[in-house]
């Protein structure tokens, strides 16, 4: 087996809103930018932030401020935040949104010709920044776009299977090039890793297809820590019906225009657990939702109805396109009926340890967007994951580029190259007892969804865990592509290579949620039920020791506000 190689300064590996922004800003700095996805640019789980971008503008509501964003964001993240991350979130964030506006996105406005802000969940003001309910949408467009006029070399449908390393500094990553069936080195002096997040280990989901860990799995290997590797978002409102659209986004966007969630008894249920009602933390809807379900409230689709019926229709078409159409696709019109909704796993707060410029363990190794860890603590509020994906984007290819003028190239070790086409070689190998992808990914998912999902205790986490192990030991040596006599377009290989990952980063997920005996933001243990400052209050950091996986301590960095005051 044979591979082509190339070279570059800054390598960026995914193709979504943090990685597009980190190359548009890379480019500025004359210097050589290519940026790897592995689909098709513009398809990325960023499009799936539908509501907005918080930005403190004080547009629709002037007590806005960034401490008043700061505030809510840690509050929502229930401490679990390194604070000197949100500083810099909260502070730039006005900037990054009109950035985008320069770039050409085209925000809906207020009838004085600002910026318009609806509310969104655990905010003190509305401060979501909003194109109807396709936000994402516009902003990918807009990224893509600007990509497109800047000197970067886009490399669509690649997809990087090792990063390549030399005493803990990056050198380059090994790639297969799907259209091609070939091999890539690309020798690097930075690379920033922006793959996005990993929702795919779990039944139901939000995420598309591509969200499978691949680079907390390639940070992890290359010598980077992960940390908050229990928190798990999962968006309150989902399709439920029909079983086809099980999952699909229901926008927070919703209940920031005023829709209500009722039971099948007609009740206003959020009355009974928040006092923000619909627009309280995501964690806490979700969890609302799961009891009303699991206590026989539920709809016979495991679901409750979310309504926008007593909003004016033109009002609803107006702000909730992507919805309406959505629903009428399904057969429900909602300016006249309810839509049923569900939680889906949606993000991950936990992910790859680093500092306000993206930068890890490893030389010259970035992160940013959902790839990073730290920013939104325990549970993210609705809006600053689009907002994360244009700060620490920003960051990380500034401070990418800046690295790559004052280092040298290190050179690419030619045994990691071996070894990767080894496993390849391996992998489209016939075996006769082959597993296919499709059983691993459904059985992987059902024990996520089941025993680490919403809720979680001891048991359900242990069993998930001996299911994994099984797994690994029994399953994923056997896992083969149907196809093993052509690399050309082999789409399974790929999906074998990030099962591995979504197995690895599942694994992590349980391991980290059994130690940490608390309940925290979305990690809710039904045997822990209180959140303990007191033994608590720190990050579970995951390091490889060799081949070995083992977690330490640290510290939460709390820099403006010493102590939890919620
Ligand atoms: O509900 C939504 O529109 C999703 C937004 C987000 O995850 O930030």
């Amino acid at each position: 087996m044979s591979y082509e190689t190339l070279e570059t300064d800054v390598l960026i590996i995914g193709g979504g809103g943090a990685g597009l922004r980190a190359a548009i800003e890379a480019s500025k700095h004359n210097v050589d930018v290519v940026l790897v996805c592995k689909e098709l640019l513009g398809k990325a789980h960023t499009v799936m932030a539908e509501g907005g971008i918080n930005a403190a503008l004080g547009n629709v509501d002037p007590n806005d401020n960034w401490m008043e964003h700061f505030l809510d964001t840690v509050e929502g993240g229930e401490w679990l935040n390194d604070q000197d991350l949100v500083e810099v979130l909260v502070k730039e964030g006005p900037d990054r949104v009109y950035d985008l506006e320069e770039m050409g996105a085209v925000f809906d406005r207020t009838p004085d010709g600002k910026l318009a802000q609806r509310p969104f969940g655990k905010a003190r003001h509305p401060r979501t920044c909003f194109v109807s309910d396709y936000t994402g949408h516009e902003i990918m467009i807009t990224l893509c776009d600007e990509v497109r006029r800047r000197a970067v070399r886009v490399m669509e449908e690649v997809f990087v299977s090792k990063l390549l390393t030399n005493n803990r500094s990056v050198s380059g990553a090994f790639a297969f090039d799907m259209r091609s069936g070939d091999f890539i080195v690309f020798k690097s002096k930075a690379v920033i890793l922006a793959t996005g997040g990993a929702g795919r280990m779990y039944e139901v989901t939000t995420n598309p297809a591509s969200a499978t860990g691949d680079g907390k799995i390639l940070a992890l290997d290359a010598g980077a820590e992960l940390q908050d590797m229990e928190m798990f978002q999962f968006h309150p409102t989902a399709m439920v019906w029909p079983p086809s659209c099980r999952g699909v986004l229901v926008t927070e966007g919703v209940r920031g225009e005023g829709g209500i969630l009722l039971n099948i008894k007609g009740e206003r249920f959020m009355t009974r657990y928040h006092k923000l009602l619909e627009l309280a933390p995501r964690d806490v809807v979700a969890r609302s939702i799961w009891r009303e379900v699991q206590e026989g409230r539920g709809t016979e689709h495991g679901g409750v109805y979310l309504s926008v019926t007593h909003l004016p229709p033109e009002r609803v078409r107006e702000r909730l396109k992507t919805m309406y159409k959505q629903f009428l696709l399904a057969g429900v019109d909602i300016t006249k009926q309810p839509m049923e909704v569900a939680p889906a796993a949606h993000y991950y707060m936990g992910g790859v340890r680093a500092d306000v410029n993206g930068r890890t363990a490893v030389k010259g190794l970035f992160v940013a967007g959902e790839e990073m860890s730290g920013v939104h603590g325990a549970n993210r509020l609705g809006g600053n994951s689009l907002l994360a994906t244009q700060v620490f984007g920003k960051r990380a290819g500034e401070s990418a580029a800046l690295f790559v003028k004052e280092s040298i190239r290190e050179l690419v070790d030619k045994s990691q190259i071996k070894i990767e086409l080894q496993k390849f070689d391996g992998l489209i190998k016939p075996c006769n007892d082959s597993k296919s992808v499709a059983q691993v990914r459904s059985r992987l998912g059902k024990l996520m969804w089941e025993g680490a999902g919403i809720s979680r205790t001891e048991d359900s986490l242990s069993k998930v865990e001996s299911e994994i192990e099984y797994m690994k030991a029994n399953i994923l040596p056997k896992l083969k592509p149907a196809e093993t006599k052509t690399l050309h377009y082999n789409k399974e290989l790929v999906e074998v290579l990030e099962t591995f990952n979504l197995v690895r980063v599942a694994e992590i997920l349980v391991k980290s949620a059994k130690i940490r005996k608390e309940s925290r933001g979305a990690h809710w243990r039904l045997d822990y039920p209180k959140r303990d400052d007191v033994n608590w209050l720190k990050h579970i950091v995951w390091y490889l020791d060799g081949e070995r996986l083992k977690y330490k301590f640290k510290p939460v960095t709390m820099t403006i506000i010493k102590q939890p005051t919620t």
